[in-house]
């Protein structure tokens, strides 16, 4: 008798907890991370799939008993990077249930007919390096190696010698589009991170769409000084300027029903008690359906954050790191999914996905599994051990119609 679902992610429920913020911290390259691709390596390792990491550290696990070469394959996966102090399921919901299905193909004595795959993508959260999907935007050539191995986490690492120092080799970092040439259909299932199965009443839900997203870089600037000797009316104070900037953001979003933008970061620099910054970073996510409405309301949010800091003395800059349009997911895989589920809802997500950045060369698609607090991106996030297994269960109903 193989784990369920929820026995799988017990055995990494230990890895990466974060004490001080509550749930897990697990970004990419870290000891947690690393922990935990180790864990899927030999997970596939233990179920005969024949595991490699490639130059981008994607982890690509095998099950081609018939020997076929390695074209048009189904190729299932999430991540197992996290946000800082995220939920348990976000990414390692995915890689159990992949692992999972493949266990219930086999009680089921399916012989896959085209080569089947777990895969694992690296920094999806973009937590540590500021660009999400990196992995998989690296893959697909979406974000140039160049850029990707210049980009610094918040200790001033290069994408470049974090990724040597795991054992990857900067000059193998990039598109490769011989490793997605065997991808004839991905197929990505992740935790729903809001409340749309609980208004469905539905454990699972096959995706429509998922909203085009990007983030920002917000530089607000005044001048450091000292906080006792420095009267009010002599302050060019740059956090009480990125105060007002975070109240434009809410203020322009507002004005563009179904707009979400959110500053989940903002850094006084140098950050001291007794200290008058001279700078803020902040960084800014925005999203829409409509990709023109989000260029729209970043325009916006430029324009006014440079009013709004000026009173102050100040002087505020944008720059985007990373953008992705809306997808509508293959409506061929879509349908064929959606047949291999029957009673399952359409939802459309308004979280990232490498699922997403994948949509652009190769068909993709996704199943949800009900989150009963819609709370993700915090320990609050959940999935009921009974919801993780039915997942699988149709995880594995989808690749059976797929590879058989
Ligand atoms: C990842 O979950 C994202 O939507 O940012
Ligand atoms: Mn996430
Ligand atoms: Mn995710």
């Amino acid at each position: 008798m193989s784990d369920t679902t929820a026995g799988l992610l017990s055995q990494i429920a230990g890895t990466g907890r974060d004490e001080v913020r509550g749930g897990f911290s697990r970004p990419v390259f870290s000891a947690a991370e690393r922990e935990l691709l180790e864990w899927a390596r030999e997970q596939c390792t233990r179920r005969g799939l024949d595991a490699e990491v490639d130059g981008n550290g994607v982890l690509w696990a095998w099950w081609n008993p018939a020997g076929h070469s390695l074209v048009d394959a189904v190729v299932t996966g999430s991540h197992l990077d996290s946000v800082p102090g995220g939920g348990a399921f976000d990414g390692p919901l995915g890689v159990a249930s992949a692992l999972r299905a493949v266990d219930l193909l086999r009680e089921r004595d399916v012989v896959p007919a085209r080569p089947l795959a777990v895969a694992v993508f690296p920094e999806e959260e973009g937590s540590r390096f500021g660009i999400a999907c990196l992995g998989s935007r690296l893959l697909t050539g979406a974000l140039p190696a160049e850029r990707a191995l210049a980009l610094r986490d918040p200790d001033g690492t290069t994408f470049a010698d974090a990724a040597r120092r795991a054992g990857l080799s900067p000059d193998r970092i990039g598109r490769d589009d011989a490793a997605l040439a065997r991808i004839g259909a991905f197929v990505e299932l992740h935790v729903e991170q809001g409340r749309g199965l609980i208004d469905l009443g539905a454990p699972v839900a096959v995706a429509s769409s998922m909203i085009g997203h990007g983030r920002w870089r917000i530089t607000v600037r005044g001048q450091g000084n000292h906080a006792g000797t420095t009267l009010l009316a002599d302050r060019r104070d740059p956090v009480v300027a990125a105060a007002q900037v975070v109240l434009v953001v809410r203020a322009v979003a507002a004005e563009h029903p179904d707009t979400r933008a959110t500053v989940g970061r903002f850094q006084p620099v140098p950050g001291g008690t007794n200290v008058i910054a001279s700078r803020v970073d902040l960084w800014l996510d925005v999203r829409h359906p409509v990709d023109a409405v989000t260029a729209q309301v970043v325009e916006e949010i430029a324009r006014r954050a440079a009013d709004a800091v000026a009173g102050e003395g100040c002087t505020v800059e944008l720059h985007e790191e990373s953008s992705s349009p809306t997808v509508a997911f293959d409506a061929a895989l879509r349908d064929r999914v959606s047949g291999a589920l029957p009673g399952a809802p359409l939802l459309a997500t308004g979280a990232g996905h490498d699922a997403g950045i994948l949509a652009e060369r190769v068909p993709s698609a996704m199943l949800f599994v009900r989150n009963p607090t819609g709370i993700s991106h915090s320990p609050e996030e959940h999935v009921e051990d009974d919801d993780a297994e039915r997942g699988s269960v149709a995880l594995a109903d989808v690749l059976q119609s797929l590879v058989g």
